[in-house]
């Protein structure tokens, strides 16, 4: 069984919300994952600054553009792997690489700080869950410590995680950092998954 999603076949099917993601032109599924985080906690505000992490193929970046910027504001994408968004809007700008690889870091922090930093970054899966959850806890846990200097005081974090690993220490991290440290499992993740979303609202001001 692949890690992240449980046994049956639904992944082969295309499912209501890979069908609505192809007709409304998304290039994943997953954009629906977002717009159930943007209505329930209100993370994103047109004009912001977003920094959006595992960004490709790019359905988040076209969903915030599309629907939440208002035509202002700027996105900042990054992947491994190359966005599949042809015309790229003007406002986003696409880094490819490792995110969390020094000279990676240094491009994205030169373009922030953010409102909010979002990431729907997965690892490659292994097919054991143990290691699948470590390794999304690993991403996840390098998100949180570049937060300080990538967003805005006030701003918002939204990151996957593999249930199964160190969900307990993730989001006590991130209690340290926000205000309000929420979980929340959006509809529109495939019944077989085993993800999550934390989402950080409120970044307190850091202790001088
Ligand atoms: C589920 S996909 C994201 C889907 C995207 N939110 C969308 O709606 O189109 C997860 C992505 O995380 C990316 N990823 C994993 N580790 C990464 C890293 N260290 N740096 C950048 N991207 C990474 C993968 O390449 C993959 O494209």
């Amino acid at each position: 069984m692949a890690a992240g999603k449980r046994g049956g076949n639904s992944r082969s099917q295309l499912d209501y919300y890979s069908l609505k993601a192809k007709k409304e032109g998304y290039p994943a599924r997953s954009v629906y994952k977002l717009e159930e985080i943007q209505q329930k906690f209100q993370i994103i505000k047109p004009g912001n600054t977003v920094l959006d992490i595992g960004a490709a193929p790019g359905s988040w970046t076209l969903y915030v553009h599309r629907k939440l910027l208002k035509g202002q504001g700027h996105i900042v994408a990054v992947d491994l792997k190359p966005l599949m968004l042809d015309p790229l809007p003007a406002q986003v700008t696409v880094l490819t690489g490792d995110a969390f690889a020094p000279e990676q870091v240094d491009s994205i922090t030169s373009r922030g700080p953010y409102h909010a930093v979002i990431s729907d970054a997965a690892p490659s899966t292994t097919g054991n869950r143990s290691v699948d959850s470590l390794r999304s806890q690993g991403l996840a846990e390098s998100i949180i410590s570049l937060v300080p200097q990538l967003l805005h005081p006030g701003g918002n974090l939204v990151i996957k995680l593999f249930q199964g690993g160190g969900e307990q220490e993730v989001v006590k991290a991130m209690r340290n950092l926000f205000t309000r440290v929420k979980t929340f499992k959006p509809k529109a993740c495939r019944k077989d998954s085993f993800e999550i979303f934390l989402i950080g609202s409120d970044l307190k001001r850091a202790e001088m």
